[in-house]
């Protein structure tokens, strides 16, 4: 197994373009076991996600091939089984319910269990594929789906939960006659789903608002062009809070400054100068931090996936800031790691106060998920930036895993932006060797 070591203290300046969103890719990719034949896709990330997707695919009898642009063939389903070893490694595995009863009649999934963010129920998929003519059974921790034939019906979600959007909206598009789907999620994801959908025939309206219309088709088809995933917002947003932290000067490339803006006023309210273009967002920041406050929320309100790098951002501020987090109950384990580098937090209830001290000190942090390891990376590349270069330390980064669930390319990217940081076998532990894999040209 490998670690991430940084040495911190050097401002991020530079351009990085962003890579394909992990949240469109997921259910899009599950969304080729709607439509018969080779599907083609363009601009999916590289990412340990991606591959276990493309394991899944493989075990239900979908092959595929990956390139610049990805292949898959869902001619046959020769399987309608989610085994537990995928969807223990990822949660979106049970994205293929709907699918996979939409096509097949039937589908199997380990349920997922809780994760380090929160329990995570999934009672919202089953209670919209009940309503549009599914039955379930739960027996040796398998979800066991069947139908014998899709209605359309109005389905009035309790939250506006992205997967449970996705799953029902997945089904409906081959549910005999009209579905309304109430309260849905209207994250940009939702939106890529349901035009990749409507590129193999679907009738979808309303993606993007909180009623989503679908006139469901008898089959759908492969599109004759390759489809394009949108760019990741929240991979845009890591970087940019990166430039914060290290005082920087950093253009993100190739993203939609549409689909961050509550996180653009966010970053203007801490200091930031923000400059946007269609396609580009460049973000300066010349002072000081300033404290906020925050609250995590369905979109287009704060993504709960940009609130453990906001924290980091909150630890590099002169002040007392607020983060409250809405939608996962357990989701600040990144707290106590950034305490180790130096912050003080203390949660209240699902709330972080943060008392910022302009600075954070250089420490080894453990991983506990995708996004709270990428908060603890950027917080090590603001770490010691008050200390002489010679005089300061390497963090390090253990569970190195999770972040190659999310962010292609990281080591890489950052690097290209000026930060120092190598990933390393976890068993060297020579601080020469440390500082030297750091100091790359
Ligand atoms: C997706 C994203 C994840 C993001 C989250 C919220 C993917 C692959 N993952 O996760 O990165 O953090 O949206 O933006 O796209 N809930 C229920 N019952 C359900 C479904 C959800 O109670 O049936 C609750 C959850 O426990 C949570 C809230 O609703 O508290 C939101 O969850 P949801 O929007 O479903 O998140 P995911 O789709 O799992």
């Amino acid at each position: 197994m490998e670690k991430l070591v940084i040495q911190g203290g050097h401002r991020l300046v530079g351009s990085v373009a962003a890579s394909g969103a992990k949240n469109a890719a997921l259910p899009i990719l599950i969304a080729t076991l709607l439509a018969p034949g080779e599907h083609r896709l363009a601009n999916v990330p590289d990412l340990a996600d991606i591959s276990s997707t493309l394991s899944l695919l493989g075990r239900l009898g979908c092959p595929s091939l990956v390139g610049p642009t990805l292949r898959v063939d869902t001619t046959r389903i020769a399987f309608c089984e989610a085994p537990y070893d995928i969807v223990s490694r990822m949660r979106a595995s049970v994205l293929v319910l709907g699918p996979l009863l939409a096509r097949h009649g039937e589908a199997i999934v380990s349920l997922p269990g809780g994760c380090a963010i929160g329990t995570r129920p999934i009672d919202q998929h089953l209670k919209g594929l009940e309503a549009l003519g599914c039955t379930f059974e739960l027996s040796k921790g398998n979800i066991h789906g069947r139908t014998d034939g899709l209605r359309g019906a109005e389905i009035n979600l309790d939250m506006p939960t992205v997967g449970g959007t996705e799953n029902i909206l997945m089904a409906a598009v081959l549910a005999e006659g009209d579905s309304i789907i109430r309260n849905a999620a209207r994250e940009p994801e939702i939106v890529d789903l349901a035009n990749f959908l409507i590129t193999l025939g679907a009738n979808i309206e309303g993606a993007g608002t909180s009623e989503i219309r679908v006139s469901g088709v008898p089959r759908l088809s492969p599109a004759s062009r390759p489809y394009r995933i949108m760019p990741d917002r929240i991979e845009v947003g890591t970087y940019l809070v990166a430039g914060a932290i290290t005082r920087g000067d950093v253009t993100v490339t190739n993203c939609n400054p549409d689909e961050v803006r509550s996180l653009l006023g966010k970053l203007t309210s801490a200091g930031a100068t923000i400059e946007t273009t269609d396609t580009s967002i460049r973000l300066i920041q010349d002072g000081p931090v300033q404290s906020f406050e925050l609250i995590t929320e369905p979109h287009p309100g704060f993504p709960t996936d940009m609130q453990s790098q906001m924290c980091a951002l909150a630890c590099f501020a002169d002040g007392v800031s607020t983060i409250t987090e809405n939608i996962f109950e357990n989701r600040f384990m990144h707290a106590a790691e950034m305490s180790r580098m130096g912050a003080t937090i203390d949660i209240v209830g699902r709330t972080a106060i943060v008392r910022g001290t302009g600075a954070m000190s250089s420490a080894i942090v453990m991983s506990s998920d995708l996004r709270a390891s990428a908060a603890l990376a950027i917080a090590a590349m603001g770490a010691d930036a008050d200390m002489p270069e010679g005089e300061r330390g390497l963090s390090e980064l253990r569970r190195l895993y999770h972040l190659d669930r999310g962010y292609e390319n990281l080591v890489d990217k950052f690097r290209s932006l000026g930060a120092r940081l190598a990933r390393v076998e976890d068993d060297e532990s020579d601080p020469a060797v440390l500082l030297a894999a750091t100091q790359h040209s």
